[in-house]
């Protein structure tokens, strides 16, 4: 499974590039607000820190207008696509930006039926977000497995990219249940890499090191 990140800060992204384990980057506009910069400056300089997709949403309702907005946004950097929101508007953009070459991201997927709609119109790839349904009762993991199995079971190429998670749980399980990409937030990243024996274990190191430095 590769890891993304999910985030606009360009500091964040250059953090987690330098561990060597960023494979892309997701943003939404939510993200992007709470950097405050211009959406597409910031993408660009995104797209220069990391060789990987980027995923960078379109934010137009009327498909004709989301089109018109998808090139202008993936004209930005060759690693650039787009991200389409769930819709019936959505699915026509998908249908004829893939006719064109310029691969989606079909965002805001809450169900095994989006999902199959999204890769038959022909969404390169697709976001469950398992944080929001598990925010409303539901069990995003459970989801996200039904949508895996299908692909695996009728060979849909469409890659799977497991988003809104919101700790590290969410992210073994999404290994678990065969997603292609987990797009992780900073945080949990750092969760991710923290652990309490380790932090011990690097402590008595240095410590029984210093009693033989002089030796
Ligand atoms: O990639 C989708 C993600 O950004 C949504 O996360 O935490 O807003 O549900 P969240």
């Amino acid at each position: 499974m590769k890891l993304f990140i999910d985030t606009a800060n360009v500091e964040h992204i250059r953090e987690i590039n330098d561990w060597g384990v960023l494979s892309g980057v997701t943003t939404n506009p939510t993200l992007a607000s709470k950097e405050n910069r211009n959406y597409r400056d910031c993408v660009r300089e995104i797209a220069e820190i990391v060789d990987g997709p980027i995923s960078a949403e379109a934010i137009s309702c009327d498909w004709h207008e989301m089109v018109a907005e998808s090139k202008e946004i993936a004209a930005i950097a060759d690693n650039i696509n787009v991200k389409i929101p769930m819709s019936t508007e959505g699915l026509k953009a998908i249908k004829a930006l893939s006719a064109e070459g310029i691969k989606t991201n079909c965002t805001l997927v809450f169900s095994t039926n989006q999902a199959m709609l999204a890769a038959a119109a022909g969404a390169a790839y697709l976001s469950p977000f398992l944080g929001r349904l598990d925010d409303i009762g539901n069990d995003g993991l459970a989801i996200l497995e039904e949508i895996v199995e299908v692909f695996d079971l009728h060979g849909i190429e469409t890659e799977v990219i497991s988003a809104s998670l919101r700790h590290p749980q969410h992210v073994i399980g999404s290994a678990l249940a065969g997603a292609h990409i987990s797009t992780i937030p900073y945080n949990v990243f750092q969760q991710m890499v923290n652990h309490p024996l380790t932090t011990i274990g690097i402590e008595k190191f240095l410590c029984d090191f210093e009693k033989i430095k002089d030796l």
